[in-house]
């Protein structure tokens, strides 16, 4: 229950996206957070205050002038008895009245009222979204202490129309509001971190690749534990299905080379995790058109060459993190490999796992690692990849406090 006992107030702005607040406010809920709805008119065009209230198990907000809840001045109460405004779907309109003060109507007059923090999902069509004057209003809120969520780029309601502009998923702003209230202490606070996460994709040619069943889970969990914890992160993720991270820069990349890249780019920085699974191997020379099957001539020979080692090229950079950590994936021989790794590539610890078929660790939900350094191997309980990741960044936060 990591939200037990927030107060959130959820204003719902008139965009196609507000039927995702549906599932919005049943997440929140679910994580222990009492939800009171404010809906703008616009809002009431694509869900029903019925529906909203049914959800929310109470009463829905909606009219600056009502008689009810104006009795003592309740647009001033909704916009402080609370301990976060999250605005999902933010609209343009909605966007620009915030930027320049309007209070023409209840959610507003709130947003102008309150002294809580508030964070904005904004969804509209992607030529809504660069158009100058969203732009500008975006600055001017930043800049005015809002937070943002989004959007996110994919495809729009409206056929045809794909971009930058989608609103974040409900899990993904949960994740937002959940890092925005978490006051636990911040011992990474003013530390940088770099973590990679996910597969690599080595192109064969323009529709076949080279890429392993990483699924980025762990690394996910690492890079949002790690921010969680104060660091100012830097996830530098391979192809992957899930979710970015809340709170965290990601750099979104396709094969070891744009990984190495990204990460050295990125330098410096104190704390470096390197979680990816990168191909140990690329095609020699990708094919620039599809290599064609060709009746009676076999499969087409592939010649492979070596990927750059990413953890060992910044084990030994001159712009080396303070702290390295490297994962050994092995089916095999797995202390030993990690011992042997240590040394190799310059890391204070590896984080070893046994990938074999059989342990369901690729891909699935569980992990058992052991941290391998140069003090000994220490053997961590079957835990899952959050609590995995939880307890790796309190341990590379008492390594940097040691350190110091
Ligand atoms: C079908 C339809 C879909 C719309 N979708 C969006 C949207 O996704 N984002 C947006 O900013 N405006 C959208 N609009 C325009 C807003 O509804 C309009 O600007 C309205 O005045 C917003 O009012 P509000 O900000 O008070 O809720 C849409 C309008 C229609 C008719």
């Amino acid at each position: 229950m990591t939200l037990s006992g927030k107060r959130i107030l959820l204003i719902i702005s008139g965009g196609i996206a507000a039927y995702k607040s549906l599932d919005l406010i049943r997440r929140l809920r679910e994580r222990g957070a009492e939800v009171r709805p404010v809906m703008t008119a616009g809002a009431q065009e694509f869900v029903t205050p019925l529906a909203v209230g049914a959800l929310s198990s109470g009463h829905v907000y909606t009219d600056l002038f009502s008689r009810e809840d104006e009795q003592d001045v309740g647009h001033i109460r909704l916009a402080r008895d609370c301990d976060l405004i999250c605005v999902a779907p933010a609209t343009a309109d909605l966007m620009a009245k915030m930027a320049n003060g309007l209070a023409g109507d209840l959610a507003s007059t709130v947003l102008l009222a309150t002294n809580k923090p508030v964070l904005v999902a904004p969804a509209m069509n992607p030529a809504m979204w660069s158009h100058a004057a969203t732009r500008r209003n975006v600055e001017m809120l930043r800049q005015d202490g809002i937070r943002f969520i989004g959007p996110m780029s994919g495809e729009m309601a409206e056929s045809n129309e794909a971009g930058e502009g989608r609103m974040a998923e409900p899990l993904q702003i949960v994740a937002a509001i959940e890092a925005l209230m978490d006051d636990a202490p911040k011992p990474l606070a003013g530390r940088t971190a770099i973590v990679t996460s996910g597969p690599t994709h080595e192109p064969i040619d323009p529709v076949r690749y080279i890429a392993n069943r990483s699924s980025g889970k762990q690394g996910h969990a690492i890079a949002a534990h790690l921010a969680r914890l104060g660091a100012q992160v830097t996830l530098v993720s391979g192809p992957v299905t899930i979710p970015d991270p809340a709170g965290v820069n990601v750099i979104h990349v396709e094969s070891a080379r744009e990984m190495l890249d990204a990460v050295t780019n990125a330098l410096p920085a104190d704390i470096a995790v390197f979680v990816a699974a990168v191909a140990d191997w690329r095609v020699s020379a990708s094919a620039d058109n599809k290599i064609k099957k060709k009746e009676g001539e076999g499969p087409a020979p592939l010649e492979l060459t070596e990927n750059p080692d990413i953890l060992r090229t910044i084990g030994h950079h001159q712009n080396r993190p303070q702290l390295v950590v490297g994962f050994a994936a092995e089916t095999a021989d797995v202390i030993s490999n990690a011992q042997a790794k240590l040394a190799r590539k310059g890391a204070d610890f590896i984080v070893a796992n046994d990938v074999s078929p059989e342990t369901g660790i690729m891909g699935g939900d569980r992990n058992r690692v052991r941290i391998v350094s140069k003090d000994g191997v220490e053997d961590w309980p079957d835990l899952s990849k959050d609590e995995t990741a939880a307890r790796l960044a309190a341990r590379i936060a008492k390594f940097i406090a040691d350190w110091d």
